[in-house]
């Protein structure tokens, strides 16, 4: 099975999403809650509904971006949230991406991505982000039985993955995390060196 845009587009069109929590996933929402400047410019890839980006974009932070190559995830998300500007929805391979961010917003993204692109996923990051720039979010905590996607992993794994292009401020269990994710979602705060 090929992971490509063809794969997730499919899985919108036929509504077959059970990443999709509804909402802002709570971790995230305390972490953006307290974010004072509303003027960072935000990138959320792979961000399907994107209910973190409507919800910073509704606390008047004015340069969130999503990127999602799945066309149908941000057709309804324009439909459903018509406010958030359709020029900040870019519909494109995450690793093609071009531009400037002081934070991305990590929300079962890295987890939907084959292993083997995930040392790319940390060179993006790192050229994506400006110079102390932040990537932080959610990652699983553990790996799964079944075959991915979601793929898991685990904190030493990740340790190991970022430290060489971010430090690493925060990679602990979430506290907050939904009932079905509790205890296996790592929260997580880098810094890009
Ligand atoms: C598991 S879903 C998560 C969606 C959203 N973050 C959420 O939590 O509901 C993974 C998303 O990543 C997108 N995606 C996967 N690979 C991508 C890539 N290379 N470039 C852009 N988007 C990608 C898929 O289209 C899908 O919307």
């Amino acid at each position: 099975m090929e992971l490509d845009k063809t794969y997730w587009n499919t899985r919108y069109l036929e509504q077959n999403t059970p990443w999709d929590i509804g909402f802002v996933s709570p971790p995230i929402k305390e972490y953006v809650d307290v974010i004072q400047d509303k003027n960072l410019r935000v990138l959320i890839p792979g961000a399907g509904n994107a209910y973190e980006a409507v919800y910073l974009h509704q606390l008047g932070f004015e340069q969130v971006f999503v990127c999602d190559w799945a066309e149908e995830a941000l057709v309804h998300l324009h439909k459903v949230a018509p406010a958030f500007p359709a020029s900040h929805l870019i519909c494109k391979d995450f690793f093609e991406l071009e531009g400037q961010f002081d934070l991305v917003l990590e929300q079962t993204f890295f987890c939907a991505i084959a292993p083997a692109l995930r040392s790319s996923y940390v060179d993006k990051m790192s050229s994506l982000l400006v110079s102390g720039g932040t990537l932080a979010g959610l990652l699983f905590a553990s790996h799964f039985e079944k075959p991915g996607p979601p793929f898991g992993g685990d904190a030493a794994e990740y340790e190991s993955l970022f430290s060489s292009q971010f430090v690493i401020n925060r990679l602990s269990v979430a506290k907050n995390s939904i009932l079905p994710r509790a205890n296996n979602e790592l929260f997580f705060e880098l810094f890009r060196k």
